[in-house]
């Protein structure tokens, strides 16, 4: 039972915008924008839910992402969300993020918000921004009258709940108009708590707004790369585990863990790019837990020490240093195995291999020898 799933909505027609596909599917700086919106999760369990006749769309759309075939929504939004509620119940998480697909600048710091509040015992929790305008309300005689903007905010998505109160109150209400899922919550006597949104996290809405997106998506916060470098020493045995996978050989590699070079230089250059030290200081070799351990726990562990930042990663490259086992007739596999454990895009992961020219420790076969780099933005 995973313990957080997102629900991303995308069932709308996106009249207001009037582009020629529904909005959720134009290219927003040369990607879907749905495509956008899913991989801002990245990380975690996404359900999508599409309108009638937006099959193909979405299957363009999403195409080579990890997803489980999206599901059908309704006629409003309200509707569109219970449906995906509803299909969540097949392997139902203990908190559901639900957010719009029309919303694809939300960052992984929005997110990590929302996240803390549940984990810190809310049963909901909302993103706000303060209306920053004078604001001004148009009466049935077409005047405008002033009001104050003085505590008044504006809600955004993701909205986060516990699914089975969420999925409860949508049951209830079901013919109740509501515009939010908050306002949902609110009525079947759920507590709120208001994290900060962020003003960059707009609702693309109108035509113009996807100029605006561009304009921002530009404006990204703060890139990291750092690298990671490792040796394992090759010793008698029948195999060894090279960037996540095992292979027959015929040596092993010496190590407290399983010895993957490949997957110890990934850990390195991710602990790298937020500063969090090296995978030594993380797993003690000295430490019997990590005797034998799977290296993919350390991979993994680094990631969600990025991502507890509110960081993304948005690519790693690893190298391979020997002149045997031959890595070509792996490398899809390897890569595949790394996208797997850090839940990115395949695009997003690279493996590559070198001899060196039977120079040095490699090219004498004592060992292997991996470098890598990893990317993040903050
Ligand atoms: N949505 C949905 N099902 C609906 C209507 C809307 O899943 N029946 C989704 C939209 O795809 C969007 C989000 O809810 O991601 C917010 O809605 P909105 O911005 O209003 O999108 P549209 O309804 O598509 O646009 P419009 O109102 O301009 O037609
Ligand atoms: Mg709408």
């Amino acid at each position: 039972m995973p313990r957080f799933a997102v629900l991303i909505v995308a069932a709308g027609k996106g009249e207001r915008a009037g582009t020629s596909l529904p909005k959720q599917y134009e290219a927003l700086a040369g990607q879907p924008m749905l495509r956008r919106t899913v991989q801002a999760f990245a990380g975690h369990p996404v359900q999508v839910v599409i309108g009638p006749g937006q099959e193909a769309l979405a299957r363009a759309a999403l195409a080579g992402l990890d997803l489980p075939a999206p599901v059908p929504g309704g006629a409003t939004r309200q509707e569109s969300v219970r449906l995906g509620l509803e299909a969540l119940g097949q392997d139902a998480p203990d908190f559901v993020l639900i957010h719009d697909a029309a919303r694809p600048l939300v960052s992984a710091k929005v997110i990590a918000a929302v996240i803390a509040a549940l984990e810190g015992g809310a049963e909901g929790a909302l993103p706000m921004v303060a209306a920053a305008d004078t604001l001004r309300r148009r009466d049935a005689h077409g005047h405008f009258t002033l009001v104050s903007r003085e505590n008044l905010y504006r809600a955004q998505t993701p909205q986060g709940f516990i699914y089975a109160r969420i999925l409860a109150a949508h049951r209830q209400h079901a013919a109740t108009e509501v515009t939010d899922d908050v306002a949902l919550a609110e009525l079947a006597g759920m507590t709120v708590a208001m994290v900060e949104g962020e003003e960059k996290n707009i609702k693309v809405t109108r035509k113009e707004d996807f100029a605006l997106a561009e304009t921002l998506l530009g404006a990204t916060g703060d890139v990291r790369t750092a690298t990671g470098y490792d040796v394992h020493k090759f010793t008698a045995g029948d195999h060894i585990w090279l960037c996540g996978l095992k292979l027959p050989h015929s040596h092993g590699l010496e190590g407290h863990s399983d010895a993957d070079v490949g997957l110890h230089a990934i850990t390195d250059a991710l602990l790298g790019c937020i500063g969090e030290g090296d995978i030594g200081m993380h797993f003690p070799p000295t430490d019997e837990r990590w005797r034998g351990a799977a290296s993919w726990k350390f991979l993994d562990h680094a990631a969600s020490l990025v991502r507890a930042k509110g960081g993304v990663i948005t690519h790693v490259d690893v190298t391979l240093i020997c002149e045997r086992p031959k890595v070509g007739p792996h490398r899809d596999a390897m890569k595949a195995k790394v996208a797997e454990i850090l839940g990115l895009e395949l695009s997003r992961v690279s493996v590559k291999a070198t001899t060196t020219e039977g120079l040095g420790f490699t090219g004498r076969r004592e060992g292997i020898a991996a470098q890598a780099i990893a990317t993040v933005r903050l």
